[in-house]
């Protein structure tokens, strides 16, 4: 259908039927799906079959009066019937076209049943692990989100919105989501403009400039205002600006919450000053006050182009040609390629937070396997309610791959309660055991949306039963799942070996033990830094250069003088930015992690020292090589990432920040070259200082650091004229 055709159908709607055209109810019972969408609505969100939603399909276009058919919308977050790893879990893989596979898989699996609009990926930058939600994006940094939403978008869309096998991908929550206030969901952001250019709004102008077919507009006021009513960001910013021609979507019962924050008087107040702002389509039940002489309150240009922006999306979805969906092509079942698919996800998800050599474990004949996550099935993470396939327990998969060894398996505690009666049995087994292996985490509930947290040590009795078990001297693996960074200080120096596995999904069982047996390689990294403590938070590497950079921490002892409350002693180490009873920097720091494989790495070097700003505008790039040897004789991973110093700029610097990474196999033995081009957006930033912001680079000297961890850099410079 043609723009001229949306045009003539805009022209022979009534009001009531552009607003139907305007919202998408949530969760209907199917018999009201259907009446709402015989009297027009435009989008239903929940749809429980192929054979109902073709049965809605065929009211729309048989019964409703200008037959148009309807989107299907649906929360399909990390899967639909296979379950791959949460987001974080993703992001932890550095493995952007990873991402795009499962993504494409959830796709078709979704779509096969109906789905045609899914909302994802979350977009949000998260520096705060108190916020449930950091499960569901792809954590702290900018160019990680950046390159894992733009990933995950191909995936879902595939290069073809009216395939059978893609969904129209939404990026949210616009905007400054992940930064609320105490790290309290739903609560309000402060954010300068700065910021916003900076860090919130990056992931969302990849999105856009992927080809996002929506945006979602987040719960948060960003300066005092909703963003649902927010028009400078979702007009101003992200059309105008921007030219986003998809759908801007409202969060369910966004809209109504206007009148919620005080910024509408009544619901039909909330719903104009949402269209004005420039939502497209409004998430939730339809508003109860909405009179016809409210509607005639919005703009009807603008009106009109929200219309023809959702008419757009179904056409580019093919749906006016053929809204139905092969009900005997559903796919309602893992098949056992997707199985492989995410098992093999779920393995590189994994983070080695440390190694004494307990792993790979080899073939011990006397295992003992412990914790709540022993014989557990909670694996799959927040948003999998819906459909997904049930995950196994750790304890079958490796009874499975140990017929030899005894096993035995002994929970020892519970996931959230105070019963620790359960772990001197548990102490009794590791004695006569060749090593224990401790499952240990938070449950997928806790973690996910209104899942905030304020204290992030495991719950209930857990640490108790890991530091009982360090007590008996035999070998032991922490094995932690969790859909955030937790806070280990009070147990991680009794535990020498700990594998950070997250929520791996429906294979995430014989994920781990893939990766406790060493065939898969435990080579992810931190997409968020763990924290040593609660009053670290927020953290992140890419902070800013403060004025008073410390170079010690927790100095505070109960000699006074240590932390230069007397005497000119310690001077110049107090007035620092620090915390005197904290050591500097977090537990884990992003980028942290490791392999079963030992590299070596080469220096780094550049292919030129020195570039000029308008080769660098006219899109020159300078290569940074670095040389990658395996000096183990087993296959591994290595993520070599490169962070950007800027030495001297306008604008206090972040300390660096990532621009490139990749991970790659290595055989033993094998060196590999690793390259990476540096360029205009690599170097620049956004200067905010005048009322349009620009992306600028400024003249000076760059620090190009390269390697594996953040604390294994080896750095060269760049000079830029
Ligand atoms: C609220 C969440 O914030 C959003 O991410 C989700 O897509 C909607 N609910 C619909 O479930």
């Amino acid at each position: 259908m043609s723009m001229d055709r949306i045009r003539e159908l805009i022209d022979r709607m009534t009001l009531r039927e552009k607003l139907g055209q305007l919202q998408i109810v949530f969760r209907p019972k199917l018999e009201d799906a259907a009446e709402l969408v015989r009297a027009g609505l435009g989008s239903v969100f929940w749809p429980p079959s192929a054979a109902a939603t073709n049965s809605l399909q065929r009211v729309a276009v048989e019964e409703s009066r200008l037959g148009i058919p309807v989107l299907v919308g649906l929360d399909v977050i990390h899967g639909q019937r296979t379950i791959a790893p949460v987001p974080l879990a993703q992001a932890a893989g550095f493995d952007p076209a990873l991402v795009t596979e499962l993504a494409a898989l959830a796709a078709a699996e979704a779509r096969s049943g109906g789905v045609t609009w899914t909302f994802s990926p979350m977009a949000d930058i998260s520096r705060d692990p108190r916020w449930g939600r950091v499960v569901e994006g792809f954590g702290e940094d900018v160019h990680l989100t950046s390159t894992m939403v733009r990933a995950m978008v191909r995936g879902y869309q595939g290069g073809d919105l009216t395939s059978r096998t893609s969904l129209a991908a939404t990026a949210k929550h616009f905007v400054a989501y992940g930064a609320p206030e105490g790290g309290r969901d739903y609560n309000g952001v402060d954010a300068s403009d700065h910021q916003l250019r900076n860090v919130h709004l990056e992931p969302f102008r990849a999105a856009v400039e992927e080809g996002a077919a929506g945006v979602m507009a987040a719960f948060n006021t960003v300066a005092g205002v909703p963003m649902h009513a927010n028009r400078r960001l979702l007009t101003g910013v992200l059309k105008d600006e921007w030219g986003f021609d998809g759908v801007v979507v409202g969060d369910a019962e966004g809209v109504r919450n206007l009148v919620a924050h005080r910024v509408a008087g009544d619901e039909a107040a909330a719903v104009v000053l949402a269209f004005e702002a420039g939502l497209d389509v409004e998430m939730g039940g339809a508003p109860a006050d909405l009179t016809d002489e409210a509607l005639t309150r919005i703009d009807g240009r603008r009106l009109d182009d929200a219309v023809a922006r959702v008419l757009a999306l179904k056409e580019r979805l093919g749906l006016f040609d053929d809204p139905y969906v092969d009900e005997d092509a559903e796919i309602t079942e893992p098949s056992a390629r997707s199985r492989r698919l995410v098992r093999r996800a779920a393995a590189r998800a994994c983070v080695l937070l440390r190694n004494d050599g307990t792993l790979p474990l080899g073939s011990p004949r006397r295992v003992v396997v412990t914790g709540p996550y022993a014989d557990s099935t909670d694996h799959l993470g927040a948003w999998t309610q819906y459909f997904g396939a049930r995950a196994g327990t750790i304890a079958d998969r490796l009874r499975d791959r140990l017929p030899d060894a005894v096993l035995e398996i002994l929970p020892g505690v519970g996931f959230l309660d105070e019963d620790g009666s359960g772990i001197p049995a548990v102490v009794a087994a590791a004695h006569s055991a060749d090593v224990v292996v401790i499952c240990a985490g938070e449950p997928s509930a806790l973690s996910g949306e209104a899942a905030s947290r304020s204290d992030l040590r495991l719950p209930g009795r857990q640490e108790d039963l890991i530091r009982a078990v360090a007590g008996t001297g035999t070998p032991f693996v922490v094995v932690l799942e969790s859909g955030r960074p937790l806070v280990v200080a009070d147990w991680i120096e009794h535990a020498p070996t700990v594998v950070a596995a997250w929520h791996g999904g429906t294979e995430a069982p014989a994920a781990i033990v893939d990766v406790l047996l060493g065939d898969e390689d435990p080579a992810g990294r931190l997409p968020m830094s763990w924290p040593r403590s609660v009053g670290q938070i927020p953290i992140h590497y890419a902070h800013e250069n403060t004025g008073r950079p410390a170079t010690t921490g927790g100095t505070l002892s109960a000699d006074e003088t240590d932390v230069g409350l007397h005497g000119p002693d310690n001077l110049q180490d107090k007035f620092t930015s620090k915390y005197l009873d904290l050591e500097l920097g977090p537990q884990f720091s992003f980028g942290h992690g490791s392999s079963y494989a030992t590299f070596a790495c080469g220096s780094p070097t550049v292919s030129r020292e020195h570039v000029e700003c308008s080769a660098l505008d006219a899109g020159a790039a300078v290569t940074v090589s670095l040389d990658v040897t395996n000096t183990s004789a087993r296959s591994g991973d290595d993520v070599v990432q490169v962070y950007v110093e800027d030495v001297v700029a306008s604008v206090a610097p972040p300390v660096r920040r990532l621009v490139a990474f990749e991970r790659r196999t290595l055989t033993p033995g094998e060196t590999a070259s690793f390259t990476f081009e540096i360029g205009r957006d690599q170097l620049g930033f956004w200067m905010t200082d005048a009322a349009q912001p620009r992306f600028v680079v400024e003249p000076g000297v760059f620090r190009l650091h390269v390697g594996s961890t953040l604390a294994s850099m080896q750095s060269v410079e760049l000079l830029v004229s």
